[in-house]
């Protein structure tokens, strides 16, 4: 009878270090997937900050205000017409895609002249930067 009490309460014992293992496991794997989460919008708020300072480095700020047309369009008319025909902003600048937001060919010489002079030197990782941040600044 001892014996079999004996085997019983090993028999016991391994279930629950087992289940105690399975719970560490899961909280293990609700740690990481909060972790990755956590990260995210870090990445985002980093790649926001990156696209701020090129709009600002690389002189897109002296034709494009958040507001008001100056020599370009506002970037808040800009990601409205993006917006509403689910274009990419990042399409366009890496001259894939025609202009949409203002088509009379001299307005489009001008930004095309950038396109063809300093845009066509930046990284995909800069572009994609650019658009991030306009699409957050309007
Ligand atoms: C010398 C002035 C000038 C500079 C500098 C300039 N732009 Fe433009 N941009 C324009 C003008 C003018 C238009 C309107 C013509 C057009 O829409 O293509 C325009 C249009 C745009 C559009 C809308 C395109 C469309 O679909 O109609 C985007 C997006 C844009 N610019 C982004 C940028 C970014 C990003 C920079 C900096 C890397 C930049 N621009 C620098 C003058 C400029």
């Amino acid at each position: 009878m001892k014996k079999i009490l004996f085997v019983f309460v090993m028999f016991s014992l391994a279930m629950i270090s087992c289940g105690e293992t399975k719970k560490e496991d899961v909280k293990k794997e609700v740690e990481t997937t909060k972790e990755v989460t956590k990260e995210a919008p870090a990445a985002s708020s980093d790649m926001l900050a990156m696209g701020e300072k090129l709009f600002t480095d690389k002189t897109c700020v002296s034709c494009h205000q958040l507001d008001a047309k100056i020599v370009g369009p506002s970037i808040k008319d800009i990601v409205k017409v993006y917006d509403q025909y689910d274009a990419s902003l990042v399409a366009f600048l890496k001259g894939e895609k025609e202009a949409i937001v203002e088509t009379d060919p001299g307005q489009v010489a001008i930004m095309k002249a950038n396109l063809d002079g300093f845009v066509k030197d930046l990284k995909e990782e800069e572009l994609e930067a650019l658009a991030a941040y306009m699409k957050s600044a309007k």
